[in-house]
């Protein structure tokens, strides 16, 4: 293997080597593998970094395809699946753009949802955290059905600008799961198609 590996972590009997570049499991990984839904569907996950929701979903008996706009991570999610001999199957682009057009029954999503630091744009580590606009364009490729889906489960923070989460006016949405941290709270969000009362 030509890439440098990071780190290592364990998470439910599965062993996750973490590439360079690549987003590190932390809470807000945990607080959307820990809701993944039981009942076993045709599932997508974006943003998938290394792999370890998508694999979590796998082991749980969903049929996974999972996607990142970053190579590394593609990279690392198929290493993964192959050293936990779990078939995934793992696209590189942006957001809805390599499964345009399927057929999903749940779509996951840890997006990057703080505001940009003084990290610089090209830093791989500001495209998995930072990004909240992708946010928005997610919500809009729902809402416009660049795939048919009809449950998504979103990770967002107290910390992530309004304005990026705007769409949400034009779905149905509550959260189902949070986690407290030292300055944020992070919300799981189901949403499905149609309005809030
Ligand atoms: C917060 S990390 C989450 C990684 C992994 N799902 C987890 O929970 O540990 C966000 C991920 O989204 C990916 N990402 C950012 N913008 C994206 C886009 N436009 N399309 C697809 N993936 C994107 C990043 O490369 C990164 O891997």
């Amino acid at each position: 293997m030509g890439t440098a590996v990071r780190n290592v972590i364990r998470y439910k009997g599965l062993k996750i080597a973490v590439f360079e570049n690549v987003y590190e499991p932390a809470e807000d990984t945990y607080l959307l593998a820990e809701n993944i839904p039981r009942e076993p569907t045709r599932l997508l996950e974006i943003g998938t970094g290394t792999g370890i929701v998508a694999l979590t979903a796998a082991r749980l008996g969903h049929d996974v395809t999972a996607t990142d706009v970053n190579p590394a991570a593609t990279a690392c999610a198929r290493w993964n699946a192959r050293i936990n001999r779990t078939p995934i199957d793992v696209r590189e682009g942006d957001l809805f753009e390599p499964v345009r057009g399927e057929t999903y029954d749940v779509v996951l999503f840890n997006p990057p949802y703080l505001p940009p630091s003084e990290l610089p744009e090209d830093d791989p580590i500001h495209a998995a955290t930072e990004d909240p606009t992708v946010i928005r364009r997610f919500l809009r490729g729902l809402i416009d059905g660049e795939v048919e889906w009809k449950k998504a489960y979103l990770v967002v923070s107290t910390l992530t600008p309004d304005e990026h989460l705007r769409p949400l006016r034009h779905l149905h949405h509550r959260t189902v799961a949070t986690r407290r941290l030292f300055f944020e709270e992070l919300k799981l969000l189901e949403i499905t198609r149609g309005k809030n009362p």
